[in-house]
């Protein structure tokens, strides 16, 4: 009988522990950081998306791509199969570990890039493509930033969020293209 209680007091301690580690991560990596950093807390942009958002950016090769927060990597994945130099900028180390794997795993590791660090920290005027899934309260300060440092003829695909003094050129349900003048 003892010992039945001493298996399940260890267990019940090996499962708060691991709920403990879960909680703090999604606490710090899903909400504290992103908030610090100025950006969207991590939500995966689904396939029938990535698909609209590949047509709209009509990527052609010899361009240079960019996903703002780029997650697990599969934007950036998506757009260098199609022959592109995919770029994305992460803030959450583990989904920089997770994309490094991902694009071993698709044997892209001289089309798809990508890196730890805040995207409002790099410029941008090297990307012929720009996507993003943001959050509605950084897409004032972002469309400074994108019409600032983007060249001309470089596009824009936001996924669901929109800038406030930006018509989009096209739209397919809540994603949006924009084109740099
Ligand atoms: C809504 S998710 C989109 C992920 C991926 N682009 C997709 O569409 O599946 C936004 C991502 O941006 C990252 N992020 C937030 N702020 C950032 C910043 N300032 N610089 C780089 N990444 C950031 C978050 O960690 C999160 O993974």
């Amino acid at each position: 009988m003892s010992s039945f209680f001493t298996v399940f007091t260890l267990a019940s301690a090996v499962f708060l522990v691991i709920s403990l580690v879960l909680l703090i991560y999604y606490v710090v990596f899903n909400h504290l950081i992103p908030i610090m950093f100025y950006g969207a807390f991590f939500a995966k942009t689904p396939p029938n998306l990535t698909q609209k958002i590949l047509l709209l950016a009509n990527v052609r090769l010899g361009q240079k791509a960019v996903d703002l927060g780029s997650g697990d990597g599969r934007l950036v994945i998506a757009m260098a199969k199609l022959g592109v130099e995919a770029h994305g900028y992460e803030i959450n180390p583990f989904l920089v570990i997770l994309s490094k794997i991902n694009i071993k795993r698709a044997g892209l590791d001289n089309k798809a890039f990508v890196y730890w660090g805040s995207f409002w920290q790099k410029d941008l005027s090297e990307f012929d493509i720009v996507v993003l899934y943001g959050i509605s309260y950084i897409m004032k300060k972002l469309e400074v930033k994108l019409k600032k440092e983007l060249k001309s003829g470089a596009k824009v695909i936001s996924n669901y969020f929109m800038f406030s003094n930006w018509s989009p050129e096209k739209q397919d349900g809540n994603i949006y293209l924009y084109l740099k003048k």
